[in-house]
């Protein structure tokens, strides 16, 4: 049995966490098994990376080479323990993130050089890739505005990040969806939720995944 692999990638408040809630909620209403993931995290060992890269109260003293590190030694226990299991069990998997992420913010976002950022992505998530990776492309300022709404009294690092930093972000990862593109869908993320949605089950449908529609 084969499974179904799809993750989500886009900038802080593209809308990532919304259409992984409205395709799972779908999925599971089709009676299908679907495991949800989120990078950092997923494990009881990813968790811990997470609050360290996301909530550590020194975290702002993280060298960038410790930051990338830690994001695949979270990646490498998830893909281990709960991504390959589900998807030999005929599962699907929805990745809030995966790979690209790492590429885009570590490699362009804090100029890591980009062979070694691949290098150590290849060796934490070893040939586990998505079959379909949504884009979910938002200009910065209205990212930044929406990251921002969501909790005001509790911004991440990656939410006190600069408009600068985010429109980087965004061109790396179009530059990478040009790179794959039959891997990723790029999707307009100003559309309503409810327009996204019907985009990502027409595009599943269309790129032959119809059972996972
Ligand atoms: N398509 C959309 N249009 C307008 N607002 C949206 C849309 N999708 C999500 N939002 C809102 O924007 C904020 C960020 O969405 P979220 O799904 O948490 O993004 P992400 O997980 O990518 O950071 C939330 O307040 C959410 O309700
Ligand atoms: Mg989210």
């Amino acid at each position: 049995m084969e499974g179904f692999f799809v993750s989500f990638e886009g900038g802080e408040g593209c809308g990532k966490s919304t259409q992984i809630a409205l395709l799972c909620r779908h999925w599971e209403a089709s009676g299908r098994q679907v495991l949800s993931v989120r990078e950092p995290g997923g494990t009881a060992i990813g968790e811990v990376v997470r609050h360290l890269l996301k909530y550590h109260p020194d975290n702002g003293a993280m060298t960038k080479e410790a930051e990338l590190l830690l994001f695949a030694a979270s990646r490498a226990q998830l893909v281990r323990e709960k991504i390959q299991p589900f998807l030999a069990e005929g599962g699907i998997v929805v990745a809030d993130r995966f790979l690209d992420s790492t590429t885009v913010y570590q490699g362009s976002g804090r100029e890591l050089p980009a062979a070694l950022v691949a290098a150590v992505n290849l060796f934490a998530a070893g040939g586990c890739r998505p079959d379909v990776t949504f884009l979910l492309d938002l200009d910065a300022a209205t990212g930044l505005a929406r990251a921002r709404a969501r909790h005001v009294d509790r911004r991440d690092r990656m939410e006190q990040a600069e408009e600068s930093f985010y429109e980087t972000v965004r061109q790396a990862y179009l530059i990478l969806a040009r790179q794959e593109p039959t891997r990723f869908c790029v999707l307009d993320a100003a559309l309503s939720p409810e327009d996204l949605h019907a985009q990502i089950r027409q595009t599943l449908l269309e790129r032959g995944h119809g059972l996972c529609s």
